[in-house]
């Protein structure tokens, strides 16, 4: 394993230098899955205590399969990205009735089910099933464009890419792990530590990383107004809507909320940032029948409510 000299001295590296994470101390193909989908768009130090949490509340597959798709969002509250929680939760669903309860071993059958794309299905391939195949993720991107001195390299080669250094690694999990974390430390985003690099030598790109040329275009964010309209009753409880699954908090539940057209005149009791909107939302109190499909509750517990409804509701009591 590792016959190339930059394997070897990264090897090294990563024995000596890693995070020790608790999902690269198993191989065990549901906690990989749910750690990766975790990591797909949410920090380490935010998925460490929620990865731990999971399984005390789904300790196996079966278990994920059988609780309904609300208890699943219920427990990814919190982490955003809520498409996440039901694809997880189908996905259960299909490993169940399409591969008799068994974590698919096989890269294309991993790749069918929900919410897994190529390079998440290569994380588990190679973790579980110590197969010969890359993650590329935006760390691992960047990486490999840096050690070719390629900043324009499109997907398509940085996937031939990946799979040529992969395939000469001998040790696919190891590999995967190791060119995520140079990208998650030495090999960053903002700032490139080239001295501090055991493989600088063999890097193309060794000291002269030009930061502010490779940052994408940002994409704008858009503010949004929206009316929460609260609807409350001491005998009732409070009226609760479920978002439509398409969309911002999708699934979650919240009071029923509209979109003004216009910035209101008054301040929004709360604004939510989110990766391309600002929502600014402006609380309404009403005592008149409630609006929309929804439910009287006598409590918002054992609701997945948006963090953003949460902090409002938290500003209002
Ligand atoms: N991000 C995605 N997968 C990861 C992993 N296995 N370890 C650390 N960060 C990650």
């Amino acid at each position: 394993m590792f016959s190339d000299r930059p394997g070897k001295v990264l090897l090294h590296w990563y024995a000596s230098s890693a995070r020790q994470l608790p999902w690269r101390e198993t191989t065990d193909p549901y906690q990989i899955w749910i750690s990766e989908i975790m990591l797909q768009q949410t920090q380490v130090k935010t998925v460490l205590p929620r990865y731990r949490g999971w399984f005390e509340l789904f300790p196996t597959l079966e278990a994920l399969a059988a609780s309904s798709v609300d208890d699943v969002l219920k427990a990814w509250e919190g982490l955003g990205y809520y498409r996440r929680a039901r694809f997880i939760h189908r996905a259960a669903q299909m490993i169940v009735s399409d591969f008799e309860g068994q974590f698919p071993a096989n890269f294309d059958d991993i790749m069918k089910l929900p919410g897994i794309g190529r390079s998440t299905a290569g994380a588990i391939a190679s973790f579980c099933f110590n197969q010969c195949t890359p993650v590329l993720d935006g760390n691992v991107k960047r990486v490999l464009k840096r050690w070719y001195a390629e900043p324009e390299a499109r997907d398509k080669t940085l996937w031939l890419r990946a799979q040529q250094v992969i395939d000469g690694s001998g040790d696919p999990a190891t590999w995967n792990q190791l060119m995520m974390e140079l990208g998650a430390s030495l090999c960053s985003a903002k700032s490139p530590n080239c001295s501090d690099c055991p493989v600088h030598t063999f890097c193309a790109s060794a000291f002269s990383v030009d930061v502010t040329k490779e940052l994408r275009k940002q994409v704008p964010v858009v503010d949004v107004h929206w009316r929460i309209h609260l609807f409350t009753c001491p005998e009732k409880g409070i009226w609760l809507t479920q978002r439509p699954d398409a969309g911002i908090w999708g699934g979650l539940w919240s009071p029923p909320i509209t979109v003004l057209d216009d910035r209101p005149d008054e301040d929004p009791t709360h604004i939510h940032q989110l990766t391309h909107r600002r929502l600014h939302l402006y609380p309404l109190q009403s005592d008149s029948d409630p609006i929309g499909d929804g439910r009287w509750v006598p409590s918002i517990e054992g609701y997945a409510l948006p963090t953003g409804i949460h902090h409002l509701l938290d500003k209002m009591i």
